[in-house]
């Protein structure tokens, strides 16, 4: 299944995003603000908040043409939350480009995330829509909490698992939950239906960040476009190394002490060993069962299907990966889960 198809239903949409994000971004009359941003501009991601914020507002017969300019201010605040974890995360490859942190440095990096920020909340109060700027407030307030937890967390060998599920909740999910909510909002859906969405936000959004972390550990940096192996080599634990700690501290105490020493192979070996690659994706199925299942009290819509299609995308994105590089096998996933054969 291609992302193309499953955003098919909003494509003239997101063509006037694509517009209304470059105008926006080239606003500026300083030289290096122009560069910087036409930077930003070249390395597109998926733009998956604008296409939560499109989708959601389309399952009602109801278009407001503010859904535009909200949709350019979430993912200007992605582009920045990005632009600022690759300063936290050291990071030197994003988008499959060079972050910014390595090729201007530190300082340009962290004021043009902030400069990012304040551009769509200045966007946002210029519609003067209450509702809106608080549920994207409350959203970017949670990231920042996620983030600052995460943090204060690293090299935490016992993080428990509901630490972790705390974390990417509000660094992660809270921003996509936010995408589908003022989607609904705007397009004036029945308030069960905001909240049926938002909540889709939220499980979609956990299982975002748990594949994302699965595939953060499995696969090489070429294929992933950006930095991988940074969240374990900076101490960050995800789910796979939080299973892995549960399994190993079970059967053999000792083993564990060095973690945080051992080589990607080694962990690789260990994450087959102990299959917790495939435990950590049943949890991120589960967590995408859960979101299609809040769809269930939508009026059918080529929306609601593509919000539906757009969860079974997520997954594959990790099976057909870890079946790559050999983590597990996947005989049929988007149906029955991952199997394992054990040391593939
Ligand atoms: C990527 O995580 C980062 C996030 C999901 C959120 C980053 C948020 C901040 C830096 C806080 C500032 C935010 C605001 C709104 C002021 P990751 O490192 O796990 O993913 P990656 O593999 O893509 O780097
Ligand atoms: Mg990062």
């Amino acid at each position: 299944m291609k992302l193309e198809k499953i955003y098919s239903p909003i494509k003239e949409e997101l063509g006037r995003i694509e517009d209304e994000l470059r105008s926006q971004l080239l606003s500026s009359k300083d030289k290096f603000i122009l560069e910087v941003n036409r930077y930003l501009l070249g390395s597109a991601g998926k733009r998956l908040r604008p296409s939560l914020v499109l989708l959601s507002a389309k399952t009602n017969n109801h278009w407001d043409e503010k859904v535009i300019p909200v949709s350019v201010a979430l993912e200007l605040i992605h582009t920045a939350s990005l632009v600022h974890d690759d300063v936290l995360d050291e990071a030197d490859l994003r988008r499959k480009r060079t972050t910014m942190n390595t090729r201007w440095g530190n300082e340009p990096a962290v004021l043009t995330g902030d400069y990012l920020y304040f551009k769509a909340f200045s966007i946002l109060s210029q519609l003067g829509v209450q509702k809106i700027s608080s549920i994207v407030s409350f959203a970017a307030e949670m990231m920042c909490e996620g983030e600052i937890i995460q943090t204060c967390k690293t090299y935490k060998l016992n993080l428990s698992e509901e630490d972790y599920l705390e974390i990417i909740r509000k660094k992660t999910a809270s921003l996509m939950a936010a995408s589908c909510e003022v989607g609904a909002v705007l397009s004036e859906s029945h308030p069960s239906v905001q909240k049926a969405l938002a909540n889709y936000g939220l499980n979609f959004g956990m299982a975002f960040q748990i594949i994302d972390d699965c595939l953060d550990l499995v696969s090489p940096p070429d294929k992933m476009g950006k930095s991988t192996y940074k969240d374990f080599a900076q101490g960050k634990m995800t789910l796979p190394l939080i299973y892995l700690v549960r399994r190993l501290t079970k059967e053999d105490g000792k083993r564990i002490n060095d973690l945080f020493h051992k080589d990607r192979e080694e962990i690789i070996t260990l994450l087959r060993e102990y299959e917790v690659v495939g435990q950590s994706w049943q949890r991120a199925k589960e967590y995408l069962d859960r979101a299609k299942e809040k769809l269930k009290v939508l009026e059918n819509s080529q929306a609601k299907e593509a919000l539906s299609l757009l969860s079974d995308y997520l997954l594959e994105s990790l099976a057909a990966r870890v079946e790559k590089y050999q983590i597990a096998s996947v005989p049929n996933s988007s149906q029955s889960g991952l199997s394992y054969r054990g040391n593939a």
